[in-house]
Formats: structure tokens, sequence, C-alpha cells
């Protein structure tokens, strides 16, 4: 298993660029089960969650080339298999994507039920009770969900209210509803920039989605879809990550391609945390010449404070003065970084859903575990600003499902970092 071992104390400095969304790749991906034809995504990051995707549309019978940037989609001359096995989902929760386009695309899927993951026990009732709401029938067998369309052979356009936002599970009843009969209305919908951007695709497939990015979303059934070109949108959630580790090793980097529209509750409390942030060019530089100052946040579905920064500004409030409180309303297991963190000196208790965090003049390095992907990237930030001792990060694989090159990336801002292939466990 790799290691990432990091000399931090060195303020970062120049230009970083960001790759394309992973958040937003995983659900088109899947959005090629819709149509016959060849697909070609553009701006896929090196990640293996991408490849962990490829294996599964494999399995279901697709043909899939991983270029330099690219995924291409074939159909493969071999019948469909609407099946997604366990061995798959469990390593990508994200896998139970394929739901919603198996079943409105073949009549039936089967797809093992994810399990909980690190980060909490993340159910996806919704998702299923929205299909159902569609008219497809639900079976629980053997830790797989079997689903099957009416006998009349379609899903069927209905109005379907989630009782709470999620994101995939919004991706998964959009890319159903838009092969089923007649239209679909999906109320408190998740807002998210990548579900904007999956409609964006299915409607240049010649699905008719409107609405998406708002909470309602309007689909009206078509009898097929057509293959698709399509370049994905910047990761907003890997731009925030460099502007925090600029940020708390008191740099200057710009961030290219930093999707800054998407990014406003986030960069409106690192300038509260005494930043200096600014738009230029096509990107956003981020910038601290001043000591940081604690803030507060609370996480919350788009377009509040992303769930998938907490972990990473957790860090820079270990560096503030003062003491902050971050609370966490999305994951109810999402704070195991913070051990972690404690074992490089930070001061944080741990209250329920929040954490308090008083700020230490400076963390040092030490041997880490990485327990989830955004805590990896916590942790690398720690690392980067960790003194006296070089700080080892182990079980890196959560890092590379979800960074591409983190360490080629950084090192070219200036950190003193390295790989460490094959490191013990
Ligand atoms: N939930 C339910 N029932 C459901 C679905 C969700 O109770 O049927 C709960 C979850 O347990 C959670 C909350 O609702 O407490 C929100 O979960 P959501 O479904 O929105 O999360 P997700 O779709 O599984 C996506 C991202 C996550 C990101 C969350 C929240 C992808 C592939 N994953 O997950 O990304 O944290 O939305 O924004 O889009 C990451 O990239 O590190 C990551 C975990």
């Amino acid at each position: 298993m790799d290691a990432i071992r990091i000399r931090g104390g060195r303020p970062l400095r120049g230009r970083v660029p960001v790759s394309g969304a992973k958040n937003a790749a995983l659900p088109i991906l899947c959005a090629t089960l819709l149509s016959d034809g060849e697909s070609l995504l553009r701006n896929v990051p090196a990640l293996r969650d991408i490849e962990t995707t490829a294996a599964l549309l494999r399995f279901l019978g697709r043909d899939v080339e991983v270029g330099d940037g690219t995924v291409l989609v074939k159909q493969a001359t071999v019948a469909p298999r609407p099946e997604a096995p366990y061995e798959l989902v469990k390593q990508m929760r994200a896998s139970v994507l394929v739901l919603g386009p198996l079943l409105s695309r073949f009549g039936r899927a089967k797809v093992s039920l994810p399990g909980g993951c690190a980060i909490g026990a993340r159910p996806i009732d919704q998702h299923l009770k929205g299909l159902q709401a569609m008219g497809a029938t639900i079976e629980l067998e053997r830790g797989y969900v079997i689903a099957r369309v009416p006998d009349d052979g379609r899903l069927r356009g209905t109005e379907f209210c989630f009782d709470l936002v999620t994101v995939t599970g919004t991706e998964n009843l959009m890319m159903a509803a838009t092969l089923a009969r007649g239209r679909t209305t999906l109320v408190n919908c998740a807002r998210e920039p990548e579900v904007e951007e999956l409609a964006r695709v299915l409607n240049k497939m010649g699905a008719r989605i409107q609405g998406a990015g708002s909470s309602e979303i309007r689909i009206e059934g078509r009898d097929e879809l057509q293959p698709f070109d399509h370049a994905i949108i910047a990761d907003r959630i890997e731009a925030a990550t460099f502007m925090i580790a600029a940020a708390a090793t008191g740099g200057d980097v710009l961030v290219d391609h930093a999707p800054a529209e998407q990014l406003e509750a986030f960069m409106s409390k690192l300038v509260h945390a005494g930043c200096d942030v600014t738009r230029e060019g096509t990107g956003v530089r981020v910038a601290r010449h001043g000591k940081l100052q604690a803030v507060d946040i609370t996480t919350a579905p788009y377009p509040g404070f992303p769930t998938d920064i907490q972990a990473q500004f957790m860090v820079l409030m270990c560096l503030a003065e003062g003491r902050s409180a971050i609370t966490e309303t999305i994951f109810e297991n999402r704070f195991m970084h913070v051990s972690e963190l404690a074992r490089m000196g930070a001061d944080i208790d741990v209250r329920g859903h929040t954490c308090i965090v008083h700020g230490v003049p400076h963390l040092t390095g030490a041997s880490v575990m990485a327990t989830d992907l955004r805590a990896s990237a916590s942790l690398v930030i720690a690392g980067l600003v960790a003194t006296e001792f070089d700080t080892e990060i182990r079980r890196v694989y959560h890092l590379d499902r979800g960074y591409e090159r983190i360490e080629h990336k950084l090192a070219g801002i200036g950190a003193d970092i390295e790989r460490i292939r094959g490191a013990a466990a």
C-alpha cells in the first residue's frame, strides 16, 4: 500500500490546475447506459473511482476505453447484463447510480445494496421510493435490489417529493425519468452543480429536463436517447482543497479553473478567516499574510458550505486564533480526521455533530492514517503546515479515489512531498 510523506512548513506558491469533477463524471458515465452507440467524455480525472466505474460498465456489457483525460464508452457485442455485483458496488457507493439507467433502459436491474461506509450509514431508501413511485416493483434479496418496470414495459412519469436532499438520489431518478412514459416532477431535489451538469448531458442526449440546479426538476420522458460528446466541469472540491492548502501554509496560489461561482459559501468563510481571495482570469487566487481568525461553519446542501470541504477547513481552524465551531449536518460520522489531527497537536473537542476547535500555534508532523477521501485531504494539508517531524500518511488509496496526481500538483507549487510505493499499511 502506498503512503505519502510530507516535509511541512513551506508556503505554497505558484499556479495549480484543477481537474475534471469526479462527482460529475461518475453519474455521467452511468448515463451512457441510457443509449446505444459511442459516447465520449473529456476532461475526465485519472482516479480510482473512474477505473471502478469503467469496470462496472464493462461488467454491464459495455466496451470502455479509458484514455488520457478521456473515456470512450461503446456498445459491446455481448448482450447487456443489467446486474451490478457486490464486489464492484462495495468499492464505490456511487455504483448505485446505474440503478435508474438500467431499469428504465432494460426494464429490470439487479444492483447490490452498497452497505454503510466510513462516513455514515448512507441508505438509498429515497432512490427506491422514487422508483416505486414511477411504478417499479422493488424486492430486496440477499443484499441485492431487484427492480422491475410495470407490465407495460416502462416506468411512468410521476410527481415525487424527496424526504431529504440527496445528490445521487436526485441523479438516479432524473436518469430513470428520461426514458419513462410521460412527465416526472421531482421536488426537494439536490441543487448541486453536478446535478445540473448531468442534466446538461442528458439534454444533449435528447432528454427534456428543466429546472436542474433548482429544487424542482421536470422531465418529459422520451422513447430513446442518443450518445454524446462532453467535457466535464472543473472539480469544485479539489479547487477548494488547494485554496485551503494555500491559506494554511501562508502561501499565495492561483488555483486555475477554480469554479468560483460554485464556491461562494466556502470562499466567504475563507475571507472571514483572514485570507485574500480574488478572482483572477480563469481561476481564483488565495493568499494569506496575516494570522488566521476562527470562524464557525455548518455544512449544508448546495449552495451551503459543502460537507466535502469540512475536514480540510478544520485544519485551517486548528491554526486560527480563537475558537471555532464546525457543525456537520449531512453525514453522521464525518469527524474521523479529528483523532488523527489530534496526533499532530490539534486541540479539538467533539460534541455530537459539532467540533469545537481551539486554535494552536503550530501542528507537528506524525504518522497518520487516512480513513476516507476528504479526511485524507485534510491530513495532507495538515502535513503541509506541520513542522518538527515529517508527516507520513498511510492508506492513501482513499486519496487516490478523488484527487488526481495530488503529490505532483502540490510539488509543482513548492510542497516537499513524495509517494512511497508499497509502504506498510
Ligand atoms: N440519505 C438517505 N437516504 C437516501 C439517500 C441519502 O437517508 O436515499 C442521506 C445520507 O445518508 C446522507 C444524506 O442523505 O446523510 C445526504 O446524502 P447524499 O445522498 O446527498 O450523498 P451521496 O449522493 O451519496 C454525494 C457525493 C458525496 C457528497 C454528498 C453530499 C457523489 C458520487 N458523492 O453523495 O461525495 O459528500 O453527495 O454532498 O456525488 C466525496 O466526494 O468525498 C463524497 C462523499
